[in-house]
This record gives C-alpha cells, sequence and structure tokens, in this order.
C-alpha cells in the first residue's frame, strides 16, 4: 500500500499513553492520523510538539462531533483508546466508567455504521479475564472482571461482537497485560495524574517526587511473596496495533489477541531493576495486600504472534524501565536537577 491511497485512522484517546505512541508508530506507516481526544488525562502538548498531528478536543460521547470528524476527513478505520483506566474510581464511581467506556464507544459505533466505517481496533484489557483458573492467560480463558473498569471492557467486547453479526463491523480487541516503558527517542512516555501504575510510581520514588513505594503485600505464594505481574513495553503494543490495522484492512475476521510479555517479574524485581537503571536507592515500605490482586497475572500472546506476525523487541525489564527512566527524567526535570 502506497502513502497515496491509505486512509486516515481515527485515533481516539490518542493524546494519551498508549494511544500517543500507536499514532507515532501509524505515522511510521505512513497512516495519515486524526486524533480524537476529551484531554481529561492526555497532554496536548505531546501532540502538539512530537506527534503534530490533528488533535479534535472532544468526547466520544458527542455524537454531533463524530458525525463532523466522519465528514470532514476520508477514515478508514478507527483505533479506540479512549476511556477511563482507574480500577479503583470504577469502583467507587461505576457511572463514570458506564457512561465514557460503553455510552462513548457505543456512540461511536453509530457514527461508524452511520457512514459506513467498517474496522475498528479496540484496547481491551486482562481485567476482563478476572482472577485467573489457568497461567499463562490465554484468549478462551473465562472472563469474569471483578471490577467495573473490567465489566465495561468485557461488555464492549460483546458489544462489537454483536456489531460484527448485524454490520459487518469487525474489530480486533487486544487484551493488554501492563503496559510499561517510554518510546526510546524519550519523546513520548506515561504522564498520568494520578498515576496509579507501578513503575511510573517506582520512578517518580527514584527521582525524589515520592518518598516510599508501597509493596502491597509480601506472603503471595511467590517466590519472594510479591505479586508478578506481565509488563509489555509501550511500543511493542503500538507496533501490535498497526499489524491489527492491517489485518483488517485486509479483510482479517474479527479476533480478540492478548498482548503480553509471556513472562512476569515480581513487585520486588521490578524494584530491583529499578534500582539498577536509576543508580538510585528506592525506599520501600511494606503493608497490607490489597483485596482483589491476583499473586500472578501473566498472559500467553501466542496468537498474536502467529496471527498477525507481532515480534515484541523490548522484553526485557531493564530495557522497559531504561526508557521510561530517560522519559521521566526528561519531563520531570525541574524536580531532577534539584536533588
Ligand atoms: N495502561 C495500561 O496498562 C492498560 C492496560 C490495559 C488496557 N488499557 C486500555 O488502553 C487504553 C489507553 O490507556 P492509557 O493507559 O493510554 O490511558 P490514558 O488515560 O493515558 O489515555 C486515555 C485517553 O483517552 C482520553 N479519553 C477518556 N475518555 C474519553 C472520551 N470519552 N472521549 C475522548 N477521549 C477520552 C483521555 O483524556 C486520555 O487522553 C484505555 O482504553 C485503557 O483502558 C490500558
Amino acid at each position: 500500500m502506497t502513502n497515496a491511497v491509505k486512509k486516515t485512522i481515527l485515533v481516539t484517546g490518542g493524546a494519551g499513553y498508549i494511544g500517543s505512541h500507536a499514532v507515532y508508530a501509524l505515522q511510521q506507516a505512513s497512516f495519515p492520523v486524526v486524533i480524537l481526544d476529551d484531554l481529561v488525562y492526555g497532554h496536548r502538548d505531546l501532540v502538539d510538539q512530537v506527534l503534530q498531528v490533528p488533535l479534535i478536543e472532544g468526547s466520544t460521547l458527542d455524537q454531533r462531533l463524530l458525525r463532523d470528524i466522519f465528514a470532514r476527513y476520508d477514515i478508514g478505520a478507527v483505533m479506540h483508546f479512549a476511556a477511563y483506566t482507574y480500577v479503583g474510581e470504577s469502583v467507587t464511581d461505576p457511572g463514570k466508567y458506564y457512561e465514557s467506556n460503553v455510552v462513548g464507544t457505543l456512540t461511536l459505533l453509530e457514527a461508524m455504521v452511520e457512514v459506513g466505517v467498517k474496522s475498528l481496533v479496540f484496547s481491551s484489557t486482562c481485567a476482563t479475564y478476572g482472577m485467573p483458573e489457568t497461567l499463562p492467560i490465554t484468549e478462551d480463558h473465562p472472563q469474569q472482571p471483578i471490577s467495573p473498569y473490567g465489566q465495561t471492557k468485557r461488555m464492549v467486547e460483546q458489544i462489537l461482537t454483536d456489531y460484527d453479526k448485524a454490520h459487518n463491523l469487525r474489530s480486533v480487541r487486544f487484551r493488554y497485560f501492563n503496559a510499561a516503558g517510554a518510546h526510546p527517542s524519550g519523546l513520548l512516555g506515561e504522564d498520568h495524574t494520578p498515576e496509579s501504575h507501578l513503575i511510573p510510581l517506582v520512578l517518580q520514588t527514584a527521582l525524589g517526587l515520592r518518598e516510599k513505594i508501597a509493596l502491597y503485600g509480601t506472603d503471595y505464594p511467590t517466590p519472594d511473596g510479591t505479586c508478578i505481574r506481565d509488563y509489555i513495553h509501550v511500543c511493542d503494543l503500538a507496533d501490535a496495533h498497526v499489524l491489527g490495522l492491517e489485518y483488517l484492512l485486509k479483510g482479517g475476521s474479527s479476533a480478540a489477541f492478548n498482548l503480553g510479555n509471556g513472562q512476569g517479574f515480581s513487585v520486588r524485581e521490578v524494584i530491583d531493576a529499578a534500582q539498577r537503571v536509576t543508580g538510585r536507592q528506592i525506599p520501600v515500605i511494606e503493608t497490607e495486600r490489597r483485596p482483589g490482586d491476583a499473586s500472578i497475572l501473566v498472559g500467553s500472546s501466542q496468537k498474536a504472534r502467529e496471527i498477525l506476525g507481532w515480534n515484541p523487541k523490548y522484553g526485557d525489564i531493564d530495557t522497559i524501565l531504561a526508557h521510561a527512566w530517560q522519559w521521566h527524567q526528561q519531563r520531570h526535570g525541574a524536580a531532577v536537577s534539584t536533588l
């Protein structure tokens, strides 16, 4: 496919962490891009200064705006990252999550059906599986989410199955494990406020922006007693999105794919690796387990490798941390210089 014949890809949530890396990967693959993001959690500066693609500030809940975007741009497919993502908040404020993540997606799908856009790449999550019954988790593992956040993603997966049957709208649903790392250029990375992910929290502690990193539970049935998670480099996720898009554009049928590293790292192993990479001591405080945390969550991504030809490049935890460290030092430069 040449640049001239490629249609524009609408990327919802493209000003956020994973979406911005996917936009970069789409640009590398010569796809024109337009971003729709409400900027509640996204970053205009990264879009304007690094990605330099059109950014439409607004919500997937805005039907008129969606119609306007589909009328203005020749959209060939949609990558749908836009969602609220805080598991804890979804328990205390489920309405916010069902509205943005489910109703927002329905509004988007209806707009796509109206104009005949038939391909969607969707950000689902390993949180749709709930507590693992078998490891590594494969795509046929039962989906029994334990949080409203996980429910919203499972519901959208069901809606996508029904839209395929009714409207021939085909989708790739990527169930990510823990997205981590940053672009090797140092220009893009993770900047969530509030931050809830382990690696940025550990690196903010290394930077002196936090006093200590909390270890929630040290008595899990794992070799060092801390939880084990599957960290997948954000650029490997972004590459998978381009492959998933190309698969759909070539007529591939709807499918769900895990995207993970295939190997787990414990919380202590991540902290040890962060100390190695940063050369700094990272103070730790041991606290109680958090309710709902599985001891081990590790996925098999064999299906994505076989069907999409996905070949993740950055499985090594030290590389993931080194890229994230470079980004955090740049993003929090003022704090670094005062250390
Ligand atoms: N970060 C992870 O480890 C992880 C794991 C599994 C799944 N996911 C999913 O991947 C996607 C991206 O996650 P992220 O970590 O980049 O989050 P993020 O918060 O950095 O990005 C999401 C973006 O979507 C925007 N947004 C939210 N609701 C919107 C709406 N209704 N309309 C328009 N814009 C809206 C936000 O402002 C933000 O810029 C999400 O769907 C999330 O559920 C993330």
